[in-house]
Protein backbone atom coordinates (compact mmCIF):
# COMPACT_ATOMS: atom_id res chain seq x y z
CA UNK A 1 0.00 0.00 0.00
CA UNK A 2 1.07 3.46 -1.01
CA UNK A 3 2.53 4.92 2.69
CA UNK A 4 0.04 7.92 2.21
CA UNK A 5 -3.14 5.82 2.25
CA UNK A 6 -2.01 4.20 5.52
CA UNK A 7 -3.52 4.84 8.97
CA UNK A 8 -2.59 6.57 12.02
CA UNK A 9 -2.30 4.08 15.21
CA UNK A 10 -2.75 5.36 18.69
CA UNK A 11 -1.15 3.73 21.26
CA UNK A 12 -2.30 4.39 25.16
CA UNK A 13 -5.45 5.16 27.55
CA UNK A 14 -8.94 4.67 26.78
CA UNK A 15 -11.53 5.22 29.76
CA UNK A 16 -14.86 7.09 30.50
CA UNK A 17 -14.71 10.57 31.30
CA UNK A 18 -17.67 12.05 33.94
CA UNK A 19 -17.65 15.49 32.95
CA UNK A 20 -19.01 17.89 35.21
CA UNK A 21 -19.67 21.69 34.14
CA UNK A 22 -19.57 23.78 36.96
CA UNK A 23 -19.94 27.78 37.55
CA UNK A 24 -17.48 28.00 40.38
CA UNK A 25 -15.46 25.02 41.16
CA UNK A 26 -16.71 23.79 44.67
CA UNK A 27 -15.32 24.08 48.03
CA UNK A 28 -14.46 20.81 49.65
CA UNK A 29 -17.41 19.07 51.74
CA UNK A 30 -20.14 21.20 49.94
CA UNK A 31 -23.02 19.95 47.99
CA UNK A 32 -23.42 21.80 44.93
CA UNK A 33 -25.01 21.71 41.39
CA UNK A 34 -23.65 21.68 38.11
CA UNK A 35 -24.27 23.20 35.46
CA UNK A 36 -24.16 20.10 32.78
CA UNK A 37 -22.86 16.51 32.97
CA UNK A 38 -22.14 14.38 30.51
CA UNK A 39 -20.43 11.00 29.59
CA UNK A 40 -17.46 11.54 27.21
CA UNK A 41 -15.00 8.61 25.73
CA UNK A 42 -11.51 10.04 27.19
CA UNK A 43 -7.96 9.06 27.64
CA UNK A 44 -4.98 10.95 25.94
CA UNK A 45 -4.67 8.26 22.83
CA UNK A 46 -8.14 7.84 22.66
CA UNK A 47 -9.15 11.83 22.35
CA UNK A 48 -6.16 12.19 19.91
CA UNK A 49 -7.91 9.28 17.47
CA UNK A 50 -11.26 11.28 18.12
CA UNK A 51 -9.74 14.41 16.99
CA UNK A 52 -7.26 12.80 13.85
CA UNK A 53 -10.40 11.07 12.41
CA UNK A 54 -12.43 14.36 13.11
CA UNK A 55 -9.70 15.98 10.76
CA UNK A 56 -10.43 13.22 8.32
CA UNK A 57 -7.32 10.94 9.27
CA UNK A 58 -8.21 6.89 9.17
CA UNK A 59 -6.70 5.93 12.33
CA UNK A 60 -6.97 3.06 15.01
CA UNK A 61 -6.18 3.38 19.28
CA UNK A 62 -4.67 0.54 20.40
CA UNK A 63 -5.70 -0.01 24.70
CA UNK A 64 -7.38 -2.08 27.18
CA UNK A 65 -10.89 -2.46 27.96
CA UNK A 66 -12.24 -4.66 30.25
CA UNK A 67 -16.08 -5.99 28.90
CA UNK A 68 -19.26 -4.37 30.26
CA UNK A 69 -21.41 -1.16 30.15
CA UNK A 70 -18.65 1.53 30.26
CA UNK A 71 -16.99 -0.46 27.39
CA UNK A 72 -19.79 -1.12 25.36
CA UNK A 73 -20.05 2.69 25.64
CA UNK A 74 -16.71 3.73 24.62
CA UNK A 75 -16.32 1.17 21.57
CA UNK A 76 -20.06 2.53 20.36
CA UNK A 77 -18.03 6.33 20.37
CA UNK A 78 -14.93 4.80 18.71
CA UNK A 79 -17.42 2.84 16.02
CA UNK A 80 -19.20 6.45 15.37
CA UNK A 81 -16.21 8.21 15.04
CA UNK A 82 -15.17 5.36 12.70
CA UNK A 83 -11.54 4.76 14.70
CA UNK A 84 -10.77 1.36 14.06
CA UNK A 85 -10.81 -1.20 17.61
CA UNK A 86 -9.26 -3.96 16.17
CA UNK A 87 -5.69 -3.48 17.95
CA UNK A 88 -8.11 -3.36 20.98
CA UNK A 89 -6.93 -5.25 24.14
CA UNK A 90 -9.80 -7.14 26.14
CA UNK A 91 -8.43 -7.93 29.14
CA UNK A 92 -10.14 -10.54 31.45
CA UNK A 93 -9.48 -8.84 34.63
CA UNK A 94 -9.49 -5.94 36.39
CA UNK A 95 -12.20 -2.76 35.26
CA UNK A 96 -12.36 -0.17 32.40
CA UNK A 97 -10.81 2.85 33.48
CA UNK A 98 -13.40 6.16 34.79
CA UNK A 99 -12.29 9.44 35.66
CA UNK A 100 -14.34 12.11 36.95
CA UNK A 101 -13.65 15.67 35.46
CA UNK A 102 -14.70 19.21 36.34
CA UNK A 103 -14.26 21.56 33.94
CA UNK A 104 -14.74 24.76 34.70
CA UNK A 105 -15.15 27.45 31.67
CA UNK A 106 -14.90 30.48 34.39
CA UNK A 107 -11.45 29.93 35.16
CA UNK A 108 -10.65 27.60 32.21
CA UNK A 109 -9.52 24.58 34.39
CA UNK A 110 -10.27 21.24 34.11
CA UNK A 111 -9.18 18.95 37.29
CA UNK A 112 -9.25 14.89 37.11
CA UNK A 113 -9.20 12.45 39.20
CA UNK A 114 -8.67 8.66 37.51
CA UNK A 115 -9.06 5.07 38.81
CA UNK A 116 -6.79 3.45 36.56
CA UNK A 117 -6.24 0.64 38.87
CA UNK A 118 -6.50 -2.58 38.11
CA UNK A 119 -6.66 -2.81 34.54
CA UNK A 120 -3.39 -4.35 32.83
CA UNK A 121 -1.82 -2.49 30.16
CA UNK A 122 -1.19 -3.54 26.49
CA UNK A 123 1.95 -5.05 26.16
CA UNK A 124 4.37 -5.61 23.68
CA UNK A 125 3.32 -9.43 23.70
CA UNK A 126 -0.03 -7.90 22.35
CA UNK A 127 1.47 -5.32 20.32
CA UNK A 128 3.56 -8.32 18.45
CA UNK A 129 0.44 -9.23 16.55
CA UNK A 130 -0.44 -6.00 15.35
CA UNK A 131 -0.01 -5.87 11.42
CA UNK A 132 2.65 -3.51 10.83
CA UNK A 133 2.44 -2.53 7.17
CA UNK A 134 -0.92 -0.88 7.86
CA UNK A 135 0.23 1.93 9.04
CA UNK A 136 2.61 5.35 8.76
CA UNK A 137 2.68 6.25 12.01
CA UNK A 138 2.02 5.30 15.45
CA UNK A 139 2.07 7.12 18.01
CA UNK A 140 2.82 6.23 21.92
CA UNK A 141 1.04 7.79 25.07
CA UNK A 142 3.63 7.25 27.47
CA UNK A 143 2.42 4.52 30.29
CA UNK A 144 4.38 1.17 30.66
CA UNK A 145 7.33 2.51 29.47
CA UNK A 146 9.13 -0.73 29.92
CA UNK A 147 6.97 -2.33 27.14
CA UNK A 148 6.52 0.61 25.14
CA UNK A 149 10.23 0.68 24.67
CA UNK A 150 9.87 -3.23 23.12
CA UNK A 151 7.04 -2.31 20.92
CA UNK A 152 9.04 1.22 19.92
CA UNK A 153 12.11 -1.58 18.87
CA UNK A 154 9.85 -3.90 17.31
CA UNK A 155 9.01 -0.53 15.04
CA UNK A 156 12.67 0.47 14.49
CA UNK A 157 13.52 -3.36 13.36
CA UNK A 158 10.79 -3.44 11.01
CA UNK A 159 11.56 -0.15 9.19
CA UNK A 160 15.30 -1.09 8.91
CA UNK A 161 14.39 -3.38 6.12
CA UNK A 162 12.79 -0.70 3.98
CA UNK A 163 13.29 2.63 2.22
CA UNK A 164 12.81 5.76 4.22
CA UNK A 165 9.33 6.89 2.44
CA UNK A 166 7.81 3.14 3.58
CA UNK A 167 8.54 3.34 6.72
CA UNK A 168 6.65 4.33 10.19
CA UNK A 169 6.98 7.33 11.82
CA UNK A 170 7.25 7.25 15.93
CA UNK A 171 6.00 9.71 18.08
CA UNK A 172 5.92 9.35 22.13
CA UNK A 173 3.98 11.98 24.21
CA UNK A 174 5.65 12.67 28.01
CA UNK A 175 3.07 13.89 30.04
CA UNK A 176 3.43 12.52 33.42
CA UNK A 177 6.53 13.48 35.65
CA UNK A 178 7.49 9.46 36.47
CA UNK A 179 11.07 8.45 35.47
CA UNK A 180 10.39 5.46 33.81
CA UNK A 181 8.74 7.72 30.76
CA UNK A 182 11.99 9.58 30.62
CA UNK A 183 13.52 6.34 28.98
CA UNK A 184 11.22 7.16 25.80
CA UNK A 185 12.87 10.42 25.08
CA UNK A 186 15.30 8.79 22.56
CA UNK A 187 13.26 6.44 21.07
CA UNK A 188 10.72 9.34 18.96
CA UNK A 189 11.32 10.59 15.73
CA UNK A 190 8.63 13.22 17.24
CA UNK A 191 8.56 13.81 20.84
CA UNK A 192 6.05 15.87 22.60
CA UNK A 193 6.79 16.52 26.04
CA UNK A 194 4.82 18.89 28.53
CA UNK A 195 4.69 21.71 30.36
CA UNK A 196 4.43 19.41 34.26
CA UNK A 197 7.45 17.63 32.77
CA UNK A 198 8.96 20.86 31.93
CA UNK A 199 8.41 22.55 35.06
CA UNK A 200 9.23 19.37 36.53
CA UNK A 201 12.80 20.02 35.49
CA UNK A 202 12.84 23.29 36.40
CA UNK A 203 12.12 25.23 32.65
CA UNK A 204 9.55 27.85 32.86
CA UNK A 205 8.73 28.63 29.43
CA UNK A 206 8.23 26.12 26.21
CA UNK A 207 11.28 27.01 24.34
CA UNK A 208 13.52 26.49 27.46
CA UNK A 209 12.12 23.03 27.95
CA UNK A 210 12.75 21.82 24.10
CA UNK A 211 16.53 23.79 24.53
CA UNK A 212 16.85 21.56 28.28
CA UNK A 213 15.71 18.14 26.95
CA UNK A 214 16.98 18.33 23.05
CA UNK A 215 20.31 16.64 24.35
CA UNK A 216 18.06 13.28 25.36
CA UNK A 217 16.00 12.88 21.82
CA UNK A 218 18.21 10.74 19.02
CA UNK A 219 19.49 12.26 15.91
CA UNK A 220 17.36 13.85 13.57
CA UNK A 221 14.23 13.83 16.31
CA UNK A 222 11.90 16.92 16.49
CA UNK A 223 10.99 17.77 20.05
CA UNK A 224 7.43 19.71 20.76
CA UNK A 225 6.53 21.64 23.84
CA UNK A 226 3.18 22.78 24.18
CA UNK A 227 2.32 25.42 27.14
CA UNK A 228 -1.53 26.08 26.95
CA UNK A 229 -2.34 30.02 26.06
CA UNK A 230 1.82 30.65 25.65
CA UNK A 231 1.38 28.09 22.59
CA UNK A 232 3.78 25.86 21.97
CA UNK A 233 7.78 25.71 20.69
CA UNK A 234 9.70 22.78 18.89
CA UNK A 235 13.58 22.07 17.94
CA UNK A 236 14.73 20.15 15.29
CA UNK A 237 18.00 18.93 14.08
CA UNK A 238 18.65 22.42 12.28
CA UNK A 239 18.61 23.99 15.86
CA UNK A 240 16.22 26.60 15.15
CA UNK A 241 13.20 27.28 17.80
CA UNK A 242 9.99 26.84 15.92
CA UNK A 243 7.10 28.78 18.01
CA UNK A 244 3.37 28.98 17.61
CA UNK A 245 1.24 31.53 19.47
CA UNK A 246 -1.79 30.34 21.06
CA UNK A 247 -5.14 30.74 19.26
CA UNK A 248 -7.67 31.52 22.42
CA UNK A 249 -11.24 31.14 21.16
CA UNK A 250 -13.59 34.19 21.96
CA UNK A 251 -14.87 32.86 25.19
CA UNK A 252 -13.28 29.68 26.97
CA UNK A 253 -15.06 26.93 27.47
CA UNK A 254 -13.25 23.54 28.14
CA UNK A 255 -9.44 23.20 28.10
CA UNK A 256 -10.05 18.92 28.97
CA UNK A 257 -8.01 16.93 26.27
CA UNK A 258 -6.68 20.49 24.63
CA UNK A 259 -2.80 18.83 24.85
CA UNK A 260 -4.02 15.71 23.06
CA UNK A 261 -5.84 17.45 20.38
CA UNK A 262 -2.87 19.54 19.97
CA UNK A 263 -0.56 16.08 19.43
CA UNK A 264 -3.19 15.12 17.01
CA UNK A 265 -3.46 18.19 14.93
CA UNK A 266 0.20 18.47 14.71
CA UNK A 267 0.45 14.41 13.45
CA UNK A 268 -1.51 14.99 11.27
CA UNK A 269 -0.18 17.86 9.79
CA UNK A 270 3.47 15.94 10.09
CA UNK A 271 2.07 12.85 8.76
CA UNK A 272 0.67 14.75 5.42
CA UNK A 273 4.36 15.92 4.58
CA UNK A 274 3.57 19.61 6.48
CA UNK A 275 6.15 21.44 7.79
CA UNK A 276 7.42 21.75 11.78
CA UNK A 277 5.54 25.48 11.61
CA UNK A 278 2.62 24.56 9.87
CA UNK A 279 2.31 21.56 12.27
CA UNK A 280 2.94 24.20 15.71
CA UNK A 281 1.01 26.50 13.78
CA UNK A 282 -2.41 23.86 13.31
CA UNK A 283 -1.92 22.29 16.30
CA UNK A 284 -2.64 25.58 18.48
CA UNK A 285 -5.29 26.35 15.67
CA UNK A 286 -7.52 23.21 16.23
CA UNK A 287 -6.75 22.93 20.11
CA UNK A 288 -7.73 26.99 20.79
CA UNK A 289 -10.93 26.21 18.66
CA UNK A 290 -11.81 23.02 21.16
CA UNK A 291 -11.14 25.13 24.32
CA UNK A 292 -13.81 27.14 22.78
CA UNK A 293 -16.36 24.55 22.70
CA UNK A 294 -17.51 21.02 25.26
CA UNK A 295 -16.15 17.58 23.82
CA UNK A 296 -14.81 17.52 20.37
CA UNK A 297 -17.59 17.49 18.11
CA UNK A 298 -16.68 21.12 16.97
CA UNK A 299 -13.81 20.41 14.90
CA UNK A 300 -14.77 18.51 12.12
CA UNK A 301 -17.35 21.49 11.19
CA UNK A 302 -14.94 24.31 11.50
CA UNK A 303 -11.93 22.80 9.21
CA UNK A 304 -13.57 20.39 7.07
CA UNK A 305 -13.50 22.65 4.28
CA UNK A 306 -9.67 23.39 4.72
CA UNK A 307 -8.83 20.35 4.84
CA UNK A 308 -10.83 18.36 2.19
CA UNK A 309 -7.94 18.87 -0.70
CA UNK A 310 -5.95 17.01 1.70
CA UNK A 311 -7.78 14.15 2.82
P1 LIG B 1 -3.00 19.98 28.34
O1 LIG B 1 -2.87 20.64 29.66
O2 LIG B 1 -4.37 19.52 27.98
O3 LIG B 1 -1.96 18.90 28.11
P2 LIG B 1 -1.67 22.27 27.14
O4 LIG B 1 -1.87 23.21 28.24
O5 LIG B 1 -0.31 21.73 26.94
O6 LIG B 1 -2.72 21.07 27.21
O7 LIG B 1 -2.15 22.96 25.79
C1 LIG B 1 -2.08 22.37 24.52
C2 LIG B 1 -2.41 23.41 23.49
O8 LIG B 1 -3.79 23.75 23.64
C3 LIG B 1 -1.64 24.71 23.64
O9 LIG B 1 -0.46 24.68 22.85
C4 LIG B 1 -2.63 25.73 23.09
O10 LIG B 1 -2.50 25.81 21.69
C5 LIG B 1 -3.99 25.14 23.41
N1 LIG B 1 -4.52 25.72 24.66
C6 LIG B 1 -4.58 25.16 25.88
N2 LIG B 1 -5.13 26.01 26.78
C7 LIG B 1 -5.42 27.13 26.10
C8 LIG B 1 -6.00 28.39 26.44
N3 LIG B 1 -6.38 28.67 27.68
N4 LIG B 1 -6.15 29.31 25.45
C9 LIG B 1 -5.77 29.04 24.18
N5 LIG B 1 -5.21 27.89 23.79
C10 LIG B 1 -5.04 26.95 24.73
C1 LIG C 1 -7.45 14.50 28.90
C2 LIG C 1 -7.57 13.11 29.49
C3 LIG C 1 -8.99 12.79 29.90
C4 LIG C 1 -8.77 11.73 30.94
C5 LIG C 1 -7.46 12.15 31.61
C6 LIG C 1 -6.60 10.99 31.98
O1 LIG C 1 -6.14 14.76 28.49
O2 LIG C 1 -7.10 12.12 28.58
O3 LIG C 1 -9.82 12.40 28.84
O4 LIG C 1 -9.75 11.66 31.89
O5 LIG C 1 -6.80 12.99 30.68
O6 LIG C 1 -5.41 11.40 32.60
Amino acid sequence: MENQKKKILCVGLVCLDIINVVEKYPEEDTDSRCLSQRWQRGGNASNSCTVLSSLGASCSFMGSLSAGPVADFIVADFTHRAIDVSAVIWQVKGQTPCACCVVCPSTGSRTVVLSDMNLPDVTAADFSKVELDQFKWIHWEGRNAEEQVKMIERVAKYNSTLPQHQRITVSVEIEKTREPLYQLFPLGDVVFVSKDVARHFGFESAEAAVRGFYSRVKAGAVLICAWAEKGADALGPDDVIIHSDSFPPETLVDTLGAGDTFNAAVIYTLSNGGSLQDALTFGCRVAGRKCGFHGYDSIREHFEDELKPLN
